[in-house]
C-alpha cells in the first residue's frame, strides 16, 4: 500500500506530539506539511518544534495553501470549541480531505452541537470525506471505553465514570485550562462563559447514552475550584502559592427517561492523589474497570490520532464519532 501523506494542522504541545509521532510511521505515513496561525513557527523546518534531530524538510507554514490537494489526511489540533473549528472543517470538506480531530466537541456534537454536526456531516458527505473527532477524553475513557465494556452487560441502568487526573506536570496550556494559577474570583468569571474546564463532558455522556440506547434530554454540570492549601509547585507554570486555584473539580449528569443515567467525575489539579480512569456500569451484570494511575494524557492523544488515521481512510464519507468506527489499534514494535 502507498504512504499516506498527511498534513499536521495545529502545531502547539498536540499537534507536535501528534506530529512527531506520525515522524516514526515511516512505512506508513509521510508528512506533506506543518501549518499553524503562530508566526513565530514560520519557516522553521517540523523538527525544530519536534526536537527530531535531523530536518524533516517540512516547513511550516501560515496557511494550508495547496497543500490540502497534497493530502490524504488532516491531523487537526487548534481549538476545543466547534464554533472555532467549523470553518477549518468546512474548508478541509471543500477539499476532499479526511480529518482526525482533536477538536472536544467534535468528538460527538450530536446533542450539544445539532446544527454545526447536520452541516459538518453534509458537507463531509457531498465532498466523499470523513471527519472523527477523538482524543483521550473525550473520545476513549469516558465514552468508547464504556461503551466497549457494555457489551458484556445484559442491560446497564446507570454509568458511572470517574478521572483523577494530577495536572503537575501536564503541559501548559492545560495548566491553563483547568485554572491554575487563578484567583477564585477570576475561576468562577471563567466558569461563567461556559467554555472552562474540561470540554468535552457533555459530548461523553450523550455519546454513551445514545449507544445505549437511551438519548438524554438533558445533561448538567458543575465546576469546582481546588484550592491551594500551601504553594505548590509545577512543571510548566511554576508555584502557585497558597490560596490561588490548583484546578479544578467537574461533575456532570445525563437524565434520560426523566432518571440519571449517567454520572461523571472529574478531577484535574495539581498534586491529585491517586490518578485513576475508572467505568463503573451498574446492571446485569454490574462491571467495574480501573485504569490505575490513568491514561497518560498527552501521548496517549498522539497515539489515538495516529491511530485512528486508518479508520477515517476506511470509513464511509460523513461526520463520524467513535462509536461508529472501529476501535484505532497501535502498531507492535
Ligand atoms: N480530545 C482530547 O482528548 C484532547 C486531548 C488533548 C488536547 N485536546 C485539544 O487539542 C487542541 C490542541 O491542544 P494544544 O494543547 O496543543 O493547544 P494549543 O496550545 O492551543 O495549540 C493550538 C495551536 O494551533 C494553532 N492554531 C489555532 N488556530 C489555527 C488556525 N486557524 N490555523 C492554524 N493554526 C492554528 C495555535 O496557534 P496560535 O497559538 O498562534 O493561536 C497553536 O499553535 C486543544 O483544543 C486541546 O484542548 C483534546
Amino acid at each position: 500500500m502507498s504512504k499516506l501523506k498527511v498534513l499536521s494542522f495545529g502545531l502547539g504541545p498536540i499537534g507536535t506530539s501528534i506530529a512527531k509521532l506520525a515522524l516514526t510511521r515511516k512505512e506508513q505515513l509521510e508528512i506533506i506539511g506543518a501549518v499553524d496561525a503562530n508566526p513565530a513557527f514560520e519557516g522553521k523546518d517540523l523538527s525544530e518544534l519536534t526536537g527530531n534531530a535531523s530536518p524533516t524538510g517540512v516547513k511550516v507554514t501560515k496557511s494550508a495553501g495547496d497543500l490540502y490537494d497534497k493530502a490524504d489526511v488532516v491531523l487537526h489540533a487548534t481549538s476545543s470549541f466547534l464554533s472555532v473549528a467549523e470553518p477549518q472543517l468546512m474548508a478541509f470538506c471543500e477539499t476532499g480531505v479526511d480529518v482526525v480531530s482533536t477538536n472536544e466537541e467534535l468528538a460527538y456534537p450530536w446533542f450539544t452541537h445539532k446544527d454545526s454536526a447536520s452541516r459538518l456531516d453534509e458537507a463531509a458527505r457531498k465532498n466523499g470525506v470523513t471527519l472523527l473527532g477523538t482524543g483521550v477524553n473525550p473520545g476513549f475513557v469516558l465514552d468508547a471505553l464504556a461503551i466497549t465494556l457494555s457489551g458484556v452487560c445484559a442491560s446497564v441502568s446507570e454509568v458511572r465514570a470517574t478521572r483523577i487526573l494530577d495536572a503537575t506536570k501536564r503541559r501548559l496550556p492545560f495548566q491553563k485550562k483547568v485554572g491554575i494559577g487563578l484567583s477564585t474570583k477570576e475561576f468562577e468569571e471563567n466558569v461563567r462563559t461556559g467554555k472552562f474546564g474540561h470540554i468535552g463532558l457533555p459530548e461523553s455522556i450523550a455519546m454513551v447514552c445514545d449507544s445505549l440506547g437511551s438519548p438524554v434530554e438533558k445533561i448538567d454540570q458543575d465546576i469546582s475550584a481546588k484550592i491551594a492549601e500551601s504553594t505548590v509547585k509545577t512543571e510548566h507554570f511554576g508555584s502557585v502559592d497558597k490560596g490561588k486555584v490548583i484546578g479544578l473539580v467537574q461533575d456532570g449528569r445525563g437524565y434520560s427517561k426523566g432518571r440519571m443515567v449517567a454520572r461523571y467525575h472529574i478531577e484535574m489539579y495539581a498534586g491529585a492523589e491517586s490518578p485513576k480512569d475508572e467505568i463503573e456500569l451498574v446492571g446485569n451484570p454490574t462491571i467495574k474497570l480501573q485504569i490505575p494511575s490513568g491514561t497518560p494524557g498527552d501521548i496517549a492523544t498522539a497515539a489515538i490520532i495516529v491511530n485512528s488515521i486508518p479508520r477515517v481512510v476506511e470509513a464511509t464519507p460523513g461526520l463520524k464519532t467513535v462509536k461508529d468506527l472501529r476501535p484505532a489499534s497501535s502498531i507492535m514494535l
